[in-house]
């Protein structure tokens, strides 16, 4: 059975503006179960907005697809909830209606009422309450607009929700609230997020596998990492876990040297480019006691 998003031999080129063409990524394959928390994880300029924008149904690809619970996915749709780096708010609608502009199109039927009551709860959710909901987006702070981006998004109850470097334009102490209120909705509400960020301790926090691309062009999705630490996560507690560094190492090492040593290889057209999965666990015992190294284990699949 295909998993909830199966992306599909994706290929997106580009004309590179000397009259060749610029080959982004190349039959990139691979899905994302229901309810899963997805990182992408890779240098600027791979491709990783590229494939976000084509996940939301905002661009076409070269050619590939991406299915969705059974359904090709052409155009945007309230089923996939976007949130960007730069928030994207209206600046001439309040807060509130920011919100409730999306819940209103979603539900039809719902009075002026239950639509402001559930926008209003979302973004008590993400700790805007009171008079603040009523200020125009330019009248808040940076943090403040990325909640209402945010809470936008969860309000709609996308089957998907699509982050690209949420939270990049934060100062850490907004950052790492607004990290653990990502977690807490998600955490309530089952969806399935797929989210990029060029950040491995955020990546760690949140995801349950983290997805590596290596540089482009003919960037790849090479790994798709497991993250074997339990949650509920706080980040004071994860890095106290025996996995936390030996998976921290893995990402580092690839980000610093194997990114740039798999760059660039064409792999020739027509193959499926899946990535290989990563399972570090050091909390598995080995039959040699004096072997308490950790154990990778890399499966293809
Ligand atoms: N519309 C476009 N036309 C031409 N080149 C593009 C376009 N969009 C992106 N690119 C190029 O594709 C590559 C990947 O871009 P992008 O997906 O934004 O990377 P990332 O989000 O990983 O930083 C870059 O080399 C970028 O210059
Ligand atoms: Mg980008």
């Amino acid at each position: 059975m295909k998993p909830f998003l199966s992306i599909e031999k994706l290929t997106q080129r580009f004309p590179d503006g000397q009259g060749g063409q610029l080959t982004v990524f190349e039959d990139a394959t691979f899905g994302v179960e229901k309810g899963e928390f997805v990182v992408i994880l890779g240098h600027s300029g791979c491709g990783k907005s590229t494939i976000m924008n084509i996940l939301a149904g905002l661009a076409d690809p070269t050619s590939g697809v991406v299915v969705m619970d059974g359904q090709e996915v052409r155009g945007p749709s309230l089923d996939r909830g976007v949130v960007f780096q730069n928030y994207s708010l209206l600046p001439w609608l309040s807060t509130l209606k920011n919100v409730t502009f999306g819940v209103a199109a979603r539900h039809p039927e719902w009075t002026k009422a239950q639509v402001t009551e559930h926008a209003v709860k979302y973004l008590g959710m993400v700790g805007l309450e009171g008079d603040v909901i009523h200020r125009k987006p330019s009248q808040l702070s940076g943090g403040m607009r990325q909640r209402v981006s945010i809470a936008r998004a969860f309000a709609n109850h996308p089957k998907l929700l699509l982050l690209d470097e949420p939270f990049g334009a934060l100062d850490a102490l907004t950052r790492g609230t607004i990290q653990d209120e990502l977690l807490k909705i998600w955490g309530g509400t089952e969806q399935t997020v797929f989210m990029i960020t060029h950040d491995i301790d955020e990546a760690i926090l949140l995801a349950d596998r983290i997805l590596l691309m290596t540089n482009g062009p003919f960037a790849r999705v090479a790994e798709s990492v497991e993250i074997t630490i339990p949650r509920p996560r706080s980040r004071t507690e994860i890095v106290e876990h025996p996995n936390y560094y030996a998976i921290r190492n893995h990402l580092v090492q690839f980000l610093g040297r194997r990114s740039k040593e798999l760059a660039g290889q064409q792999t020739g057209t027509g193959e499926t480019n899946r990535p290989e999965t990563v399972r570090i666990d050091k909390a598995v015992p080995t039959d040699d006691p004096e072997d308490r190294r950790p154990t990778l284990r890399a499966v293809t699949n």
